[in-house]
Formats: C-alpha cells, sequence, structure tokens
C-alpha cells in the first residue's frame, strides 16, 4: 500500500499586482509504506510546498492528497490534528525545540496530547532517546547540546507516537557534513529497523544518495 499518493496537486499564490506564483503545478507522486525518498530540486523548485501540503501543515490550491489510503480534508481540522497526532511526525532544518524543556521533556512532549500516562512517557522518551544515542543528554537543555545531538533528539520526538511517516525538510541542511551524514545514517536506520516512511527534502548529496528513491522538481512540477 501507499503511506502518500498526490492526484494533480498544485498550489498557487497571487497577488495583488496581478502576479501569479505557481509553487506546485499538477504533481502526481506516490510513496509507499516503509520506503525512503528524497525529494531534491533548486532553490524555489516547490520542495518545502509539497512536504507541508502532504504533512498538512498547509493546504493545495488544487489537487487531492491521500495518507494511508485515506483522503485529507483540509478542511476538517479535528482530522488533521487526528493525523498529526497519529500518522505523521515531523523534523525541520532549525530542529524546532523548545529551548525551556530538557532533551527529555521535548521527546516526551508530543505523548502528552495523546493522554499518555506520566510514568509511560518517561519511559518511552528515555527509550528513544537512548536509540538516538543520547540517553546519556535526557537532563540536558537544546542550548546545552551540539547541532547533530539536538536533531537527534528532534528525531526522537518525532517518533514519541509512533508515526507511521516521518517528514523532515532538509534535515541536515543547518549540520557540517560529517553531522549530517550521521543524521542521514540514523533516519535510515530507523527507517529499516522501524519500518517508518521517511519523505525528505534535501540539497545533500549524501542524504539523496541514502534514499530509496529520488523526486526530482522544478518549477513546480516533476521531472524525468
Ligand atoms: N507564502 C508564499 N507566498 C508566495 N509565494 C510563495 C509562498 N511560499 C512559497 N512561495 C513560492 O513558491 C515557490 C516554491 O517554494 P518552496 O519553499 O516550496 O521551494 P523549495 O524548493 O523548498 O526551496 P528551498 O530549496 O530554497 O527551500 C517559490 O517560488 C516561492 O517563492
Ligand atoms: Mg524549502
Amino acid at each position: 500500500m501507499n503511506i502518500v499518493e498526490t492526484m494533480d496537486l498544485s498550489k498557487f499564490y497571487k497577488f495583488d499586482s496581478g502576479l501569479r506564483v505557481e509553487a506546485l503545478n499538477g504533481i502526481d507522486v506516490d510513496i509507499e509504506e516503509e520506503e525512503f525518498v528524497s525529494f531534491m530540486g533548486p532553490s524555489g523548485s516547490g520542495k518545502s510546498t509539497l512536504l507541508n501540503i502532504i504533512g498538512c501543515l498547509d493546504r493545495p490550491t488544487a489537487g487531492r492528497v491521500f495518507i494511508e489510503g485515506g483522503e485529507v480534508d483540509y478542511g476538517n481540522s479535528s482530522g488533521l490534528v487526528r493525523l498529526h497526532r497519529q500518522t505523521i511526525g515531523f523534523v525541520f532544518q532549525a530542529f524546532n525545540l523548545i529551548p525551556t524543556m530538557n532533551a527529555l521533556e521535548n521527546v516526551c512532549y508530543p505523548m502528552y496530547f495523546n493522554r499518555v500516562g506520566r510514568s509511560l512517557q518517561k519511559q518511552r522518551g528515555n527509550e528513544l532517546l537512548d536509540l538516538v544515542g543520547l540517553g546519556h543528554r535526557a537532563h540536558h537543555l537544546p542550548s546545552e547540546l551540539s547541532g547533530g545531538e539536538q536533531q537527534r533528539v528532534a528525531i526522537a520526538r518525532a517518533l514519541a507516537n509512533s508515526p507511521r511517516l516521518i517528514l523532515a525538510d532538509e534535515p541536515t541542511g543547518n549540520l557540517d557534513s560529517g553531522t549530517g551524514k550521521k543524521i542521514t545514517a540514523l533516519m535510515r536506520k530507523i527507517n529499516r529497523e522501524q519500518g517508518v516512511s521517511f519523505v525528505v527534502t534535501t540539497h545533500d548529496p549524501e542524504m539523496a544518495m541514502a534514499a530509496d528513491r529520488v523526486v526530482k522538481l522544478k518549477d513546480g512540477k516533476l521531472t524525468e
């Protein structure tokens, strides 16, 4: 089964000046269960727009999106909340950890919204930090961690509610190439061992090489 399917997906912006930007134009893309796919293309080609629409952080102008076979209704906010709580995890270029919370609290935070009990939160949070190799830094604040360590915490957080799909917008974009390589390897390992599907946008050739498949965009369209 496909975890994601898009049909003739478009996103247009219209400005008062009459200018029209076609951020996405007629995208049909399928992502299989357990696949690791990277979106590549020049700056402005629509990678983030496509990822954000798949992740229900943005809505399309036209076209349809299916997650786990169910069509996304972008007007149904409780349906979108359910997808965010149960099915989709996010990793961002700038890590986006909560600065006043330590690593463990950051990882546990999404579980709070699913009403997971405190002790179970803590247990799972610690397991996830162990998984990303940061069990010993559970009580450190993000400011006390390196960029690569912060991104590992963010990956653990993305896994908190056992999503079937993780979406990551340039997850190695703020890291040096050596650290980026480690993050790429970690994501690939989680993909293989846990069967979580990954869709990443990237300019990083190492990340693209690690993917099962590269989807190329240019001017809001798929190429080749
Ligand atoms: N809110 C917006 N209003 C108008 N145009 C927008 C808006 N958001 C994105 N765009 C335009 O849509 C196009 C695609 O942008 P997008 O951010 O998806 O590109 P990208 O491939 O992620 O680029 P990068 O590699 O620089 O991150 C660009 O031309 C951009 O200027
Ligand atoms: Mg982008």
